[in-house]
């Protein structure tokens, strides 16, 4: 088999790129592990920047989104009984974000790759990419026990944290920067109304929550949990119990609870692998890098990854742009790491790290000084909307 580019995995990152090549004529082939109700099957916040949105539109898969979706103007940070909003629209000249859920934006993805006629090999075992530094780079795959490869003059990783793509770097050419926080998210979905319109950050002695939702009657709740716990040790009264004593009092009294429809620990990380090139090999979003969930960067940073090298290629492609393609890594890297700084001060300034009181205390002191300045709700309302994205030119 041959085409231009083959991507490797069909998450949103690899389904909006394919999307997006194959809208200006670049033919793709995207080659994904599982099968489309196992990438369906993953539930996963969603809170669009508006870069992301634009992306989406420009895909021709937002009409659902702009229908469905919730636009959020501000958001609260919760501490010492206090509730600060975050004027998200006023405080960055009319900026909002939309929470429209992930496994939504991915259905929208796959349904409109379908109807394209796009190739999707979904179930492919044993996917491996070769060749990535030289003229000739292809991606072989094994199907009902059939070996087969694929020619490109590209190949995009967009295979995940997990994925094969950033193994198949030899280390001597990658760098990996890591760190691992000592506490996890335990995460219930409930047929409930939420618990308020926006979503609410709280730093609590006892440990991080957040309140969010899917829709008016689908909420998501979070509390910082031991990395030890297991789903099975937190019933539902003790996680609502939990929840309720982490918030504001007039907040948790009016928390509608119900039996969990998901429950969930996930772990958090802050990641990044630098370059994210190789050759005729990019790495995209996730396979890149990893935000722990606090500043709701993990989808919006895969989006922006795939607007730059989504514009790379069609460069390339239309105008003969081979300059662009060795500023991949560099244009996405700046951003990436802005984001990982917000990502990595939010969930350093809202969860509890240690017993030590005098941590609590600063927590509680850097919120109050950023909440109280203007300066400082800027700050943080232009990173939560997202910062703009770099122009490939
Ligand atoms: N071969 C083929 N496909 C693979 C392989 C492999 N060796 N390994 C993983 N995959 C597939 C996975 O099954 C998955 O469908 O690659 C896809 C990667 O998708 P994601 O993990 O969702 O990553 P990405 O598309 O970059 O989306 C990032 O997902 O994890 C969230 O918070 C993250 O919102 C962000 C978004
Ligand atoms: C979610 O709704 O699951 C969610 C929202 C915002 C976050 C993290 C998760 O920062």
């Amino acid at each position: 088999m041959k085409t231009q580019v083959v991507i490797i995995g069909a998450g949103p990152s690899g389904l909006l790129l394919g999307r997006l090549l194959a809208l200006q004529g670049i033919d793709n082939i995207i080659v994904e592990a599982k099968s489309p109700n196992y990438v369906l099957s993953r539930i996963r916040a969603g809170v669009l920047e508006q870069g992301t949105q634009m992306l989406l539109r420009e895909a021709q898969v937002a009409e659902r989104m702009d229908r469905e979706g919730h636009v959020h103007e501000g958001f609260a940070l919760s501490f010492l009984g206090r509730m600060e909003r975050i004027d998200l629209k006023a405080l960055t000249g009319g900026k909002t974000v939309m929470v429209y859920g992930q496994t939504e934006v991915t259905k929208d993805l796959m349904d409109a790759r379908a109807q394209s006629g796009m190739q999707t090999i979904y179930e492919a075992e044993d996917v491996m990419p070769h060749d990535f530094y030289g003229e000739h780079p292809h991606v072989s795959f094994t199907k009902h026990g059939k070996r087969h490869t694929i020619h490109c003059d590209y190949i995009a990783g967009c295979d995940g944290f997990h994925g094969i793509a950033r193994k198949s770097v030899p280390e001597d050419k990658i760098t990996l920067f890591e760190r691992v926080y000592p506490f996890g998210w335990l995460g219930v979905l409930s047929r409930t109304p939420p618990v308020s319109d926006e979503l609410i950050y709280a730093n609590h002695e006892r440990g991080f929550a957040l309140c969010s939702m899917r829709s008016a009657m689908l909420s998501r709740y979070y509390v910082q949990c031991s990395l030890d716990d297991r789903t099975e040790d937190w019933s539902d009264d003790r996680f609502w119990d939990e929840l309720r004593s982490r918030l504001p009092t007039d907040i948790a009294n009016r928390l509608a609870t119900g039996p969990s429809i998901e429950k969930s620990i996930a772990p958090l990380r802050s990641f990044v692998a630098e370059p994210m090139q190789f050759g005729r090999m990019f790495l995209v979003g996730d396979a890149a890098h990893i935000v722990p969930p606090t500043g709701a960067k993990g989808l919006n940073l895969a989006a922006s990854d795939v607007y730059t090298l989504y514009n790379i290629l069609h460069k390339r492609y239309r105008e003969n742009r081979t300059d662009l393609i060795a500023r991949y890594s560099e244009i996405c890297l700046r951003r990436i790491w802005k984001a990982e700084r917000f990502s990595w001060w939010m969930t350093s300034i809202l969860h509890k790290f240690t017993d030590d009181p005098f941590n609590q205390r600063i927590q509680e002191a850097e919120l109050d000084y950023f909440t109280s300045s203007e300066a400082g709700r800027i700050n943080i309302a232009e990173n939560y909307v997202g910062l703009p994205y770099e122009l490939v030119e």
